[in-house]
């Protein structure tokens, strides 16, 4: 495929192919800019000076990013840490669940906490309503000023309702750059600040990404540019016939780096009837119910499995005198060859299933390597779309849905939709 991926990167690097107006996310890294850094980290310090919980309200784009690289980075248990230096970060606006903010409101009455409000459109449905309910909470726990000063908005340079609310209200704002969409927009304030207030280390998750960038730029060589390699492999198998490409991983902490992957790819490329359809699993976990359909169901499928060389702790299985659970041959074995050996033989069982694997190493799960996974996926992905001929940078099908509900809830400008749906709905 060498020659379609000459021509496909040149698209990307030129910025010459479809959608090039949201191909602002190429230089992200390369041209990150210091002062922007230093009043994200300047922020940051103030909100984590007086925020036990940061609430991150966004959806799709604009929240799963930071929180794919916050999850990865941080303790499973961290919400049991009482460490007063960092807060816990929790998300609202990515679902309507009255249960669930109905919970997470009863929570901010007796916790201090801010607020980080994310929408680039600034007029999405899940995250207005979510803001909408926090601004009232917190507005009546510190007041109208304090609240102000607890609450940041990134949204558009110019426009939407968040924009105003914010100028109005003299909330700080963060610029969503115009030509960089919500999915790849993690290499901007919408994922930066919040991986900042959780703690991380932005610096390097940049340096990262622009390692990864100078690689994908520099060369569409499917031997020297990985994500070019990867774009092209997936790309012949879905000629070849697969449907499906699960993205594995065998670390917990990377299940919402997936749920990133998964909307990154979702939305880039199922369109036109065309494209993979992203699937994640967590392995070993899912090796327990995912495992019998990988292995023996329809076979539409191939795997790309994330491996963490690395692990940040040491632990080894200690010795069992009575040895009653049959375990001692793998005393002083540690769970990362436990997991090791896991992958390994989970590939060869499901290669032999007919799944074709893909192998992606990184080594270990810090700022720096997430950086470059993030900017290798992003590269990849459009490189991909164009591969298939499609645009990797709309989503016009999630409008769909859209229509119906507000047709549904009576929002003005939609009453002639309203009568229609109904009937199809009683029919
Ligand atoms: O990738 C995208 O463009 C979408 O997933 C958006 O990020 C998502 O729909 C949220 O949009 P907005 O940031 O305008 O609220």
């Amino acid at each position: 495929m060498q020659d379609e991926v000459d021509i496909c990167h040149s698209l990307i690097v030129e910025k010459a192919g479809k959608g090039n107006q949201f191909l602002g996310w190429i230089d992200l890294p390369s041209k990150s800019d210091e002062a922007l850094i230093s009043t994200i980290e300047a922020d940051a310090k103030t909100i984590r000076e007086k925020a036990e919980i940061l609430v991150v309200i966004g959806i799709g784009g604009s929240y799963l990013g930071a929180r794919a690289i916050i999850e990865a980075l941080s303790s499973p248990f961290s919400a049991f840490q009482n460490d007063n230096k960092h807060p816990v970060v929790l998300y609202a606006g990515h679902n309507l669940s009255q249960d669930y903010h109905a919970e997470l409101l009863h929570l901010l009455d007796k916790k201090e906490y801010a607020v980080v409000v994310i929408s680039k459109s600034g007029t999405t449905t899940e995250p207005a309503v979510a803001f909408r309910l926090i601004k009232n909470h917190i507005e009546k726990k510190y007041g109208f000023q304090e609240a102000a000063n607890r609450i940041i908005a990134i949204t558009d340079s110019s426009k939407g309702a968040l924009k105003n609310l914010a100028d109005k209200n003299g909330y700080k704002t963060y610029i969503i750059p115009d030509d960089v969409g919500g999915r790849y927009s993690v290499l901007t304030p919408v994922g930066l600040l919040p991986v900042a207030i959780a703690g991380y280390d932005i610096r390097q998750l940049i340096q990262g990404a622009n390692e990864m960038q100078k690689v994908c730029i520099e060369t569409p060589s499917l031997l020297d540019n990985p994500a070019a390699c990867y774009a092209a492999i997936r790309n012949s198998l879905y000629r070849l016939g697969s449907q499906i490409e699960i993205l594995v991983n065998y670390e917990p902490s990377l299940h919402y780096f997936t749920e990133w992957w998964k909307q990154l790819f979702a939305e880039s490329d199922g369109k036109e009837n065309e494209g993979l359809f992203p699937v994640g699993v967590d392995f070993t976990t899912d090796l327990h119910s995912m495992g019998q359909y990988i292995q023996e169901g329809q076979r539409i499928l191939f795997e790309t499995v994330i491996h963490i060389q690395k692990p940040k702790h040491l632990l080894s299985i200690p010795l069992d005198v009575a040895n009653l659970d049959g375990m001692n041959f793998m005393t002083g074995k540690t769970l990362h060859e436990l997991n090791t050996m896991a992958a390994l033989g989970t590939s060869l069982a499901h290669i032999e299933g007919e799944v074709p694997n893909l192998d992606i190493l990184l080594p270990a799960i810090e700022e720096r390597s997430l950086g470059e996974l993030i900017y290798f996926f992003e590269f990849a992905c459009a490189l991909s779309g164009y591969l298939s001929g499609i645009n990797p940078f709309d989503q016009p099908g999630v409008e769909v849905y859209k229509n119906n509900m507000f047709a549904l809830l009576g929002k003005p400008g939609f009453e002639n939709e309203t009568e229609t749906i109904r009937t199809r709905i009683n029919e």
